[in-house]
């Protein structure tokens, strides 16, 4: 049989065929739109999402026997606001996990509702990207399309409404709306309140590897797929992309270098730490996680590399970099405010300690040590909790540079195991849907069986003790600029 896994990004929606055995017959990407209408702001169409996922799925089983395809699932960015009326038509563009508007409403929980509270009822903090802060902002800016919302859902679960028809979402993506007590799985009647909004206007909560439906008929018919093809509810992307990564179970790690930069570690058990400085979610295979997010990783080398110095040949300048852990260049990764460990919606990126021998290169490994230091900073919170991490995974379109994934080996004193694929989120989505069409009798077992570490990163202690070194003096940086407006 074949699996369906669609990874809903930022930047491209990627979509990966996998057999059984777990071997990839077939990558498809296709590109699409990101809006930023006013600074810190970050949009997207769901109708752009719909139409290249399904001109995806197309292109992506062109050359398959179609009969063979069993189940499709998902991994998708998180947090976003989807909003349907009584017509199922989208009442606005979708407001994404990096944006920024939400500072008043995100104070407003933090502060009147309070942090014990919302703590108390889902586990977690306000922070801008987060679903909630949004619909209050909704509310109190848009009162007519407020109004007329009759469904609120996630990125994916657009996906897998227009596919199945079922109203649904999955634990893991809804732990990020705060309003899901993620302890119970189940929505938070006090944050229902809070928001003004009802339990009707939510989806039906799964599991990600849980059946929610069959491909609608009329789209069965266009894709030339059966009518009983399965539509599996599917992961946040950080969970599908671990599931994808063998990060399940208790007490793995998983860094994400994609548009964000994440460090999910995997846990059996519910725990939320003191400061909610961590997130603490559900997993894809039944059990919890917390997780640090940075809003830019490989977003800002993307930046460097298109924008400013403007090259496609990302690898050529990584080339010639050699001084490692000796830099007199850094790099705030802020681009996009930032989330995880310091919440602040108005932070910025900056350069920082040039001087006139500074070259091209000691910029370009700035970048990549900024977002290896941003990491650090949640894994030091992770270790601060007295969690022991000696290894990570690691996945993302970042991960595709030696040179990045020894920067982040050393910086963070952890052996980097490297997986056959980096195609994180696309890679579980798949597997989701081979644990969901009863291929495998858990999400555990599929990853014991098909995932595989072909090379392992270890730290350098020269190194490591270099970069000590530096992080101590980035940690500095930020505390010496939070609070100023650019
Ligand atoms: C996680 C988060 C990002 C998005 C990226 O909390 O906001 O990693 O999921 O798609």
């Amino acid at each position: 049989m074949l699996y369906i896994g669609v990874d809903l990004g930022t930047s491209a929606v990627k979509l990966l065929l996998m057999d059984a055995n777990g071997k990839i017959e077939n990558i498809v990407s296709k590109e699409y739109p990101l809006a930023f209408p006013h600074p810190g702001w970050s949009e997207q169409k769901p109708e752009d999402w719909y139409e290249n996922a399904i001109e995806g799925i197309k292109e992506l089983t062109a050359d398959c026997d179609k009969s063979q395809v069993a189940g499709i699932s998902f991994g998708g960015q998180m947090h976003g606001l989807v909003v349907l009326d009584e017509n199922d038509a989208v009442i606005r563009p979708a407001i994404l996990w990096n944006d920024g508007r939400t500072g008043k409403e995100t104070e407003y929980l933090n502060n009147v509702i309070g942090k014990e509270n919302l703590s108390k009822y889902t586990a977690n903090i306000a922070f801008a990207g987060f679903t909630a802060p949004k619909i209050l902002w909704m509310k109190e800016n848009e009162p007519e399309n407020f109004a007329r919302i009759k469904k609120i859902m996630l990125p994916k679960d657009y996906l897998a409404y227009k596919l199945s028809g079922t109203f649904c979402s999955d634990y893991s993506d809804a732990s990020g709306m705060l309003l899901m007590d993620v302890e119970k799985k189940c929505w938070s009647k006090e944050m229902i309140e809070i928001c003004g909004i009802t339990k009707e206007q939510l989806p039906t909560l799964y599991e990600s590897y849980d059946v929610v439906g069959t491909l609608q008929p009329e789209l069965a018919k266009e894709l030339g797929l059966s009518e009983e093809v399965k539509i599996i509810a599917g992961a946040g992307d950080n969970a599908a992309a671990a599931v994808g990564t063998g990060t399940v179970g208790d007490g793995r790690c998983n860094i994400s270098l994609g548009t964000s930069g994440t460090i999910f570690i995997s846990s059996k058990n519910f725990g939320v730490d003191e400061h909610n400085a961590l997130h603490s979610f559900a997993h894809a295979d039944g059990n919890y996680h917390l997780m640090g997010c940075m809003l830019s990783a490989a977003s800002c080398n993307k930046w460097w590399m298109d924008e400013i110095i403007r090259t496609k040949d990302y690898a050529k300048e990584q080339e010639n970099i050699a001084k490692l852990g000796e830099n007199h260049v850094f790099y705030l990764p802020y681009l996009m405010g930032e989330r995880s460990p310091h919440n602040d919606p108005d932070a910025r990126a900056m350069f920082i300690g040039m001087s006139m021998d500074t070259t091209r290169e000691d910029m370009t490994q700035a970048v990549l040590e900024g977002v290896a230091f941003g990491l650090r900073d949640s894994l030091e919170v992770a270790r601060s909790l007295g969690i022991k991490i000696e290894r990570t995974k690691i996945c993302g379109g970042g991960a595709k540079s030696p040179l990045w994934k020894r920067i982040i080996a050393n910086v963070m004193n952890l052996k980097v195991d490297v997986i056959e694929s980096e195609e994180g989120p696309g890679y579980g989505g798949a597997m989701l849907a081979a644990v969901g069409c009863g291929e495998y009798a858990s999400v555990e077992e599929a990853a014991e069986r098909l995932v595989k570490v072909v090379d392992t990163v270890e730290p350098e202690p020269e190194l490591v003790a270099k970069y000590e070194e530096q992080y101590q003096k980035f940690v500095k940086l930020y505390p010496a600029v939070k609070g100023m407006k650019f």
